[in-house]
């Protein structure tokens, strides 16, 4: 029987912190997100509304995690180690765009018009972010052996914070007594 070895472990751990690694693991789980609200919105069943309302939280809960995450350690690092600014700057413009959609989506009712449209919009245009960061910019980022399990452990705790502040504003939000 082969045993692992500490070094095995340690190599393991490092492949879990890898910045490329889990922020391909977030693309993921956002691409399921919009796949199963593509379904919900199929059904056009008004008894979908609810579920609709709450996978359209999560999608935004996360991609606004994700993107700030990306703007705050990831992008800095590989604008500053990469020769392309316009890729990067390209990136940029694109969660510009998503935010814009996520806070009109924020700010609707899934019942309103234009609401499963906005929400299918969004995830073309993530789709393609997506692709063009993990085809294009994750790539140039290897290649210029930026340091990704640093910036692994720096993203990991950062979510961390975010996800924590999240959770911290929702229960003020529901805290909130109401107007008699
Ligand atoms: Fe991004
Ligand atoms: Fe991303």
């Amino acid at each position: 029987m082969k045993k692992t070895s500490h070094t095995d472990k340690q190599r393991d751990k490092q492949r879990e912190e890898d910045a490329l690694m889990l922020l391909t693991e977030d693309h993921q789980e956002v691409k399921e997100l919009f796949a199963e609200f593509a379904k919900l919105a199929e059904s056009q069943s008004s008894a979908k509304t609810k579920a609709k309302a709450e996978m359209v939280g999560e999608i935004c809960r996360q991609l606004t995690i994700h993107t700030q995450l990306e703007e705050e350690i990831f992008y800095p690092a590989v604008r500053d180690a990469i020769k392309d600014k316009f890729i990067m700057d390209e990136a940029d413009v694109e969660h510009s765009v998503a935010k814009a959609l996520i806070a009109e989506l924020e700010a609707m009712e899934p019942t309103q018009d234009h609401y499963d449209a906005k929400v299918i919009v969004l995830g073309e245009s993530v789709a393609h972010h997506i692709k063009e960061e993990e085809d294009e910019i994750f790539p140039k980022a290897t290649k210029a052996k930026i340091d990704t399990i640093a910036l692994g452990a720096e993203l990991t705790q950062r979510k961390q914070e975010l996800l924590a502040e999240k959770k911290g504003e929702e229960s003020t939000k529901a805290k909130k007594p109401k107007s008699h």
